[in-house]
């Protein structure tokens, strides 16, 4: 399969099909997201939640997404791989964020960036698409806003609030975003954002009206069944196969019933073993 671009990418909108995006965080998920054939994959700065534990991503650092984007890279062929700046690493300057953004792509070989924010984010975009790298914007519920927010809520229901994430997300594709992440906002406005923006919109809990669809790889992979929220479809629940599978290996190794003869190697004869000790 021959990589996919930014330009396959923004051509999908105007051909009306549909853009596949799931994070994946190491090699093994990165293999197997590439096998189904997606068109990108982000290595999320979810990964503070869904990998080390934290409550929130505000914790993830710069070389925590560098040293992700760099085992996932290794397991693509096809998809479009987009690393996250974690929380700090551009809010500070549109120079922070393009050497931040640059490290993603050199050391962590990304081939596009995202940043949270909307307008107030568009200088620190349009300085590093300036430089040659493209990114993703996302507006709506960024979760680095956590604080800010009061919480991981839906945004926009107000119209204030929904003004502001459609001048947000048009101030992101005016700085040079060549798509937009709209996460947690009511089906309605994405979809008019979508119909508004000549750029593609990837949608999570953003209802059918964006252009392309982004999952957390272990959320849809139902790792974790306590996890239930409105906007998540599972397609697995591997959290009773993981879980049933390590009980089994458990349960051998105590019986002795694992490893059998065709998991060990023999060297010698029984025989000759006897002879020799
Ligand atoms: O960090 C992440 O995984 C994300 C997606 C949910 C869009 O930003």
């Amino acid at each position: 399969m021959a990589a996919i671009t930014v330009q396959d990418i923004r051509r999908k909108k105007g051909a009306g099909e549909k853009i596949v995006m799931v994070t994946a965080y190491d090699f093994t998920m990165a293999r197997l997201v590439d096998k189904a054939g997606v068109d990108m994959v982000l290595v999320g700065d979810s990964l503070g939640m869904v990998v080390q534990g934290h409550e929130d991503t505000l914790p993830v650092t710069l070389e925590e997404v560098i040293y992700h984007t760099r085992a996932v890279a290794r397991g693509l062929t096809g998809p479009h791989l987009v690393a996250d700046m974690p929380f700090m690493s551009y809010q500070l300057s549109p120079e922070q964020a393009l050497a931040n953004a640059g490290r993603l792509v050199k050391e962590g070989r990304a081939q596009s960036v995202k940043l949270e924010g909307g307008e107030r984010t568009a200088p620190a975009v349009a300085r590093i698409v300036e430089a040659g790298i493209p990114v993703v914007g996302h507006v709506g519920l960024t979760p680095q806003s956590v604080h800010a927010m009061g919480g991981f809520k839906v945004q926009g229901r107000s119209d204030a609030g929904a003004q502001a994430v459609m001048r947000g997300a048009k101030a992101l594709e005016e700085a040079g975003a060549f798509c937009v992440v709209l996460e947690g906002i009511p089906a309605d406005l994405a979809a008019a954002v979508t119909a508004s923006l000549a750029v593609p919109t990837v949608g999570i809990g953003a209802g059918a009206g964006a252009d392309g669809q982004v999952l957390v790889c272990t959320d849809l992979l139902g790792f974790d069944l306590s996890f239930t929220p409105r906007f998540l479809k599972r397609y697995a629940e591997l959290e009773t196969t993981i879980v049933g599978a390590f009980q089994t290996y458990a349960a051998e190794v105590r019986a002795g019933t694992f490893p059998g003869p065709e998991h060990a190697f023999q060297r010698r004869s029984p025989q000759e073993i006897k002879r020799l000790y």
